[in-house]
């Protein structure tokens, strides 16, 4: 039995397929290759490229691996594009979501863990968040996501399918080796970028001059933006955690992937700053629109429920991990 697992060449996907093969499953991947990257899978890792919405394909490839449950990690992720360009990101997030959800229930694939995102809760009205909390998107990307959540809980009601959504906070760090030991390294490679810690750390290798702070008036002891920095191990780890409870029958639902506890603008800057040794140079500039001050996950119920466990909330580890693998690989995977 394999586990299929979408968009597998990309950031988090790649991370959790090392997590799968190194807990003894068969994986098999699929991915347009769109963002992801042949360099972060395993050679030997069978890998289709093509997209998530050609559900005649996805009933072919669980056929022929006997896929037991998917992970399904494949979408858009760009916000700033999702509120210029919101069909592409309903296109891809949502319908050809449905092909890949046909694809899977016509081959009796009925586990999926879904790849979920913070942002279906807009602006929040209470933190820390907490799945109870009221999802209220304030962009397409967020909207394609929490549509999806919807589907699933009317497809899961309608049919055998299970499903857990995951709703993660700020992905971060790196597969380095010494965090992963024995597994492939693997870092963020994404283009653009416009994630904080790895657009940091392209100011300390000289690829940057300086890195813009958006907003330094926020309500925060500092007065830039917190966020909740989650390791790709842990939220790989979570997957696992995710499928075993679908295969021991657990009933669908919604849980939160973060560390409960965030870091500011700054103090993601002055760390770096110790980590680097390089000064980083910091250009402030008004708040952008949509940001919240702080984002902060109560993942206690991923904890209670799915017995998960984060191994690296620090941000010295997180950032250290990112550093290795930015510093040896400073043009990524190079393709
Ligand atoms: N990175 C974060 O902080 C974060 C936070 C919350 C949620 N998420 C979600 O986690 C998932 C993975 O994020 P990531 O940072 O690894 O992104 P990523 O872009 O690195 O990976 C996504 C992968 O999906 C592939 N893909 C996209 N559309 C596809 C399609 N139609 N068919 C086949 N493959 C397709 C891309 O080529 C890419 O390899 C996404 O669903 C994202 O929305 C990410």
């Amino acid at each position: 039995m394999s586990i299929l697992v979408t968009g597998g060449a990309g950031y988090i996907g790649s991370a959790t397929v090392e997590l799968l093969r190194q807990s003894g499953r068969d994986v098999v991947v699929l991915d347009n290759l769109v963002y992801g990257h042949k360099g972060a899978l395993a050679p030997d890792v069978p890998l289709y490229e093509g997209d998530i919405g050609d559900s005649a394909l996805i009933t072919k490839i669980a056929r022929e691996h006997s896929v037991s449950s998917c992970i399904h990690f494949a979408a858009y992720a760009y916000v700033g594009e999702s509120v210029q360009k919101p069909l592409l990101y309903y296109r891809n997030n949502l319908a050809s979501g449905l092909g890949l959800l046909e694809g899977l229930l016509e081959a009796r694939v009925s586990n999926i863990v879904f790849s979920s995102t913070c942002a279906t809760y807009g602006e929040p009205q209470r933190i820390p968040l907490d799945e109870e909390h009221p999802q209220s998107p304030i962009n397409p990307y967020g909207a394609s996501k929490w549509m999806f959540e919807r589907v699933l809980k009317d497809t899961s009601a309608a049919t055998d399918l299970k499903f857990v959504a995951l709703r993660y906070f700020n992905a971060s760090g790196a597969v380095s080796g010494e965090e992963g030991e024995g597994l492939r390294t693997i870092g963020e490679d994404h283009s653009p970028e416009t994630h904080l810690i790895p657009l940091i750390l392209d100011v300390a290798l000289g690829k940057r001059q300086s890195i813009q702070v958006f907003g330094t008036d926020y309500p925060t002891p500092d007065g830039t933006a917190i966020r909740d920095y989650i390791h790709i191990l842990d939220l790989g780890a979570a997957h696992l955690n995710a499928l075993s409870y679908l295969e021991n029958g657990g009933q669908s639902d919604f849980f939160n992937l973060g560390n409960g506890s965030g870091y500011s603008v700054k103090e993601v800057v002055e760390a770096s700053r110790r980590i680097t040794g390089h000064e980083i140079p910091v250009v402030n500039s008004p708040r952008r629109a949509g940001d919240p001050a702080r984002l902060i996950a109560d993942a206690n119920k991923a904890k209670t429920v799915l017995g998960w466990n984060p191994q690296y909330p620090e941000l010295d580890a997180i950032l250290g991990s990112a550093w290795k693998w930015h510093s040896s690989h400073p043009d990524g995977y190079g393709d």
